[in-house]
């Protein structure tokens, strides 16, 4: 099987890492947007000398960002090439004209690195499906955000200085608004559930409340009532399509997903006879992440030829009847919310049940105002 790579960034280096190691898999030819002298041999700044090249039997993408990836992953399933992808941002915001393109012309096109990293989380989600009717799937799919949650509940520590670390420890996003503010975990979730319910969800349409404005007092405040705050995305099924959202969300503190360290991703499915399964591993890094880049190609190799369903078809959100109880820490008075309070906690108040879309949308509304669902 023969390779050609689109990037020789951190996951890139490391899928020609995994492949100098073996005879099956190689890799041919490596698109770079600069010199790179310890690949001389092999590298091209012209992608043509990728498409054109009958040799190379398997695009892929590593080098990131939506333009010029999809130019070049659209060209290569055009050519009749499969393709392997890290990228999530394109695949969410492409996702039925690219898998559609597979489909019509009867190659792979595999993504299994994209959510979760290393985690074979979407090859699992594929078996399930095609078997039994998840009826849920979400949690932890956010390295950045979770580790800097762990971080301010294991000490005093200030955001701002935990996601600097973040950054210099390589888990933060280019942009790190993308793991503080939700977009991460709402690419991942996006893909995910369009996988698991056959569905083509928006993307953008998917309600997203970050990380942002929470504070080591609100840390305190869920400390003090045996919580532990995790961001968590869901999606489920809903009467008129799919419920999907992403919040910070108190867990008891013996909850699975509390006790989830650093960068560390869990993600769950629930399935109607199968029940909940859980997958737990590192979301980010080089090598875990170019691991599954690889068993997607070793799957391509065995005659994988399809994406993970063949049914994606445009579906609504529908939060109606989706509701649970919140923390709110808001500086102000607010009609709404004094309608809804039943309990005050140190500059904080808890809510009755109240409407997770109506919630988000309020939040997002009134700049600096913390919440998160209780679970
Ligand atoms: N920034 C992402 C994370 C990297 O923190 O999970 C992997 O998608």
């Amino acid at each position: 099987m023969q390779l050609g790579l689109l990037g020789y960034g951190v996951v890139g280096g490391g899928v020609h890492q995994w492949c100098l190691g073996r005879g099956d898999v190689a890799v041919k030819r490596v698109l770079v947007r600069s010199d790179k002298p310890e690949i001389a041999a092999i590298s091209t700044r012209d992608i043509q000398d990728i498409l054109g090249d009958d040799a190379i039997d398997t695009v892929v993408e590593v080098m990131g960002g939506i333009h010029p990836a999809y130019e070049y992953v659209k060209a290569a399933l055009e050519a009749g090439k499969n393709v392997v992808t890290a990228n999530k941002a394109l695949i969410a915001a492409y996702y039925r004209e690219l898998t559609a393109l597979a489909a019509e012309k009867g190659v792979a096109l595999r993504c299994t690195a994209a959510v979760g990293g290393g985690i074979p989380w979407l090859v699992n989600l594929e078996r399930v499906a095609r078997l039994d009717e998840i009826e849920s799937l979400g949690g932890i799919m956010n390295g950045t955000s979770n580790y800097i949650m762990d971080a301010m509940h294991r000490s005093d520590v200030d955001f701002a200085a935990v996601l600097q670390k973040a950054q210099a420890l390589g888990y933060a996003e280019a942009d790190p608004s993308a793991d503080i503010d939700g977009d991460d975990i709402r690419r991942k979730l996006t893909i995910s559930a369009n996988i698991a319910f056959g569905a083509v969800l928006e993307e953008e349409a998917i309600p997203t409340f970050g990380i942002r404005y929470v504070t080591a007092k609100d840390i305190a405040n869920f400390r003090a009532h045996g919580f532990v705050c995790k961001l968590l995305a869901y999606a489920g099924t809903a009467e008129n399509g799919v419920c999907a959202y992403i919040e910070p969300t108190l867990v008891d503190a013996h909850d699975l997903e509390a006790a989830v360290p650093a960068n560390f991703n869990l993600i769950t499915y629930e399935a109607a006879q199968l029940g909940r399964q859980s997958f737990y591993g590192q979301g980010a890094g080089r090598f875990p992440t170019a691991a599954n880049v690889m068993q997607d190609c070793l799957d391509i190799q065995n005659g994988q030829r399809r994406f993970y369903t063949e049914r994606a078809v445009p579906t609504t959100l529908d939060g109606t009847n989706e509701a649970h109880p919140y923390y709110v820490r808001y500086e102000g008075a607010d009609p709404w919310l004094d309608s809804l309070t039943v309990e005050r906690w140190d500059g904080a108040v808890i809510t009755a049940a109240a409407n997770t879309y109506d919630m988000i949308a309020w939040a997002k509304s009134h700049p600096g105002t913390f919440i998160a669902g209780i679970r």
